[in-house]
């Protein structure tokens, strides 16, 4: 079985907090600072155990660097957990002495909201530290980054429409979206909006049901979505949803969705690409919200015209990573992890042989 060392390739920096007044036990985990600061969200979970801990923040981390390299941010690729029960354990001097271990990598690692974590807890840690993004608009931060991460998964869905039937619009084309929460709402309502026909599941049926009543959506049991025959299956709420129990039933052309690490395992990209199936791949689609929260350290401040404009680029994006997997004749997966590859290859050997040396 693979064990937590396999995982622990290549980060440049793993970083363990303990602040036993405050209660906090965290560990912050810097994958690359080839490209730039460290920038990834702070989840808060119960995890089992440390090792559970450490492997998830080792694995998170690493997908981070890869989302910002294919975005093509000048970020780099950190993720920080706190392990603990985010509704008894979460208090400010938690919070807070969480900031302070975060001050104290200096800016190599910048945070954010993940799992767990609130635009209003980043506005505590942001007390402590200069490097808190996703706080509140009220609060300096950027808000909610599931507008920018719906608008980026609308684009990118619409550049797969585009690549298959040579038209990117919506209209009657069925989409079926799994999980209607901050994101798959608001893509939902795009959809919606350019004349979709949408089908819809999630675990609350509150949620379903304003889509059926607003959007005219058909509604189908959470073990069904996947396999609705539709043009598009788009993920946005669970990882691991694309493995070898669903695969062999979609009926879609396209898996575009954001929800993060939708393929259970690496080989699972290559069994869509067998199957036909155009998938988009996730940490490329669901770049906005990294991309509104990365607007923040902008030497001019957040900018929402800038991000959305930069959020645009990922239909672009994703079609040049089809063409590169055409080329090479590989997954659209692997075809990401090498432009991510390639970018930060690049960068890396650029800075060793441009930057002045001191002295
Ligand atoms: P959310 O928590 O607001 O929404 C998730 C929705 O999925 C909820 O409505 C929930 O009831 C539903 N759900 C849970 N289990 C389900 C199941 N078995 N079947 C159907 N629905 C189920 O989360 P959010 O922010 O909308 O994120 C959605 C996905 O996108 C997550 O995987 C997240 O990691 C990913 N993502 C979100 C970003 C953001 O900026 N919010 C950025 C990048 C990725």
């Amino acid at each position: 079985m693979e064990g937590p060392f396999s995982l622990f390739e290549g980060h440049e920096q793993v970083v363990f907090g303990n602040d036993p007044q405050a209660g906090l036990r965290c560990i912050v985990a810097i994958h690359s600072t080839t490209l730039g600061p460290a920038l990834g969200g702070t989840r808060f979970y119960p995890y089992p155990g440390e090792e559970a801990a450490l492997i998830d923040v080792l694995r998170l981390s690493k997908a981070m660097a890869y989302k910002a390299a294919c975005a093509g941010l000048d970020l780099g690729g950190g993720k920080a957990v706190i392990v603990g029960d985010p509704v008894r354990d979460k208090t400010e001097a938690l919070l807070r002495a969480y900031g302070r271990v975060i001050e104290s990598l200096g800016g190599r690692y910048v945070t954010a909201c993940d799992v767990g974590t609130f635009p209003t807890d980043m506005a505590i840690v942001g007390r402590e530290t200069r490097w808190a993004t996703g706080a509140d608009v009220a609060e300096g931060g950027s808000g909610d980054s599931g507008v920018l991460t719906a608008y980026g998964t609308y684009i990118g869905l619409k550049a797969c429409l585009h690549r298959l039937f040579g038209d990117d619009s919506g209209r009657d084309r069925h989409i079926a979206i799994q999980g209607i929460g901050k994101v798959g709402r608001r893509l939902a309502e795009h959809l919606h909006v350019e004349g979709a026909k949408l089908t819809v599941a999630d675990i609350d049926p509150a949620r379903t049901a304003w889509c059926e009543e607003h959007l005219g959506a058909d509604v189908v049991a959470l073990d069904k979505i996947h396999a609705v025959d539709a043009d598009v299956f788009s993920p946005n709420a669970l990882g691991g949803v694309l493995n070898d129990a669903t695969i062999p039933e979609l009926q879609c052309r396209i898996v575009a969705g954001a929800a993060n690490n939708q393929l259970l395992a690496a080989r699972h990209g290559e069994a869509l690409a067998e199957a036909g199936i155009l998938y988009a791949p996730d940490y490329v689609i669901n770049a906005g919200g990294l991309i509104q929260v990365g607007d923040e350290l902008h030497r001019d401040g957040y900018s929402p015209e800038r991000a959305r404009a930069h959020t645009e680029q990922i239909g672009i994006r994703l079609l040049e990573i089809f063409d590169l997997a055409d080329e090479l004749a590989v997954s659209t997966a692997h075809a990401a992890d090498l432009v991510a590859e390639r970018r930060m290859a690049a960068v890396g050997r650029l800075r060793n042989f441009w930057l002045p040396r001191r002295a």
